[in-house]
């Protein structure tokens, strides 16, 4: 009986781990001298919005708050929601910072000047055709470790890679 109850407790870990890889990367946060390195890099204007797809512990949202933003993180996992929004309470940034608990897939990023993604190789493909679809001309997109597979990028620094979101169709990478 013990057997069964533990190789069912393994297989629902194993689908819940699944379904978390298929839709977004595990958390991975950026290190603090990155993030720095990506207020200075992304060149936010004060006042525009910003978004972290997947949005951690929070630490990019309120960096890029503490430089002037109206900076949104959007989070899947409800521990990081609730860690990330007590460390913006903790900067003061209420009203600056916001952390939705949401499937970013299933919002839209088009009100956002910049958009922040730190996730993984094989969804990159899926991001990019998000863009293209949603964002406004002029959107800064700002990738941090994987990048956009077809897009050539404005500039980079690796592992950061910035780009901006055309009236047309993007122009093509030509290789990394
Ligand atoms: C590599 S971590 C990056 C965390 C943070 N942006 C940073 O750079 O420190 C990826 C984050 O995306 C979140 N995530 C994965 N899939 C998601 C989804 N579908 N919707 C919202 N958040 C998701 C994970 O929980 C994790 O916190």
């Amino acid at each position: 009986m013990l057997i069964i109850v533990a190789n069912v407790l393994v297989l629902i870990i194993t689908l819940i781990l699944l379904y978390y890889v298929s839709s977004g990367a595990p958390y991975l946060p950026t290190t603090d001298k990155n993030v720095l390195k990506m207020v200075k890099f992304a060149g936010m204007k004060r006042g525009q919005k910003i978004l972290d797809v997947g949005s951690g512990d929070g630490r990019i949202v309120i960096a890029f708050a503490k430089a002037g933003a109206e900076a949104h993180g959007f989070e899947i996992n409800p521990i990081l929601v609730w860690m990330s929004r007590r460390n913006i309470r903790r900067a003061g940034l209420q009203g600056k910072a916001f952390i939705h608990f949401v499937n970013f897939w299933k919002r839209d990023f088009s009100p956002y000047d910049l958009v922040i993604v730190y996730q993984i190789t094989h969804l990159m493909k899926k991001f990019q055709k998000k863009f293209e679809k949603e964002l406004r001309p002029g959107t800064k997109i700002l990738c941090n470790s994987f990048f956009l597979p077809d897009w050539k990028e404005e500039k980079k620094d690796k592992p950061l890679f910035l780009y901006t979101k055309m009236k047309g169709k993007n122009s093509t990478a030509t290789g990394k």
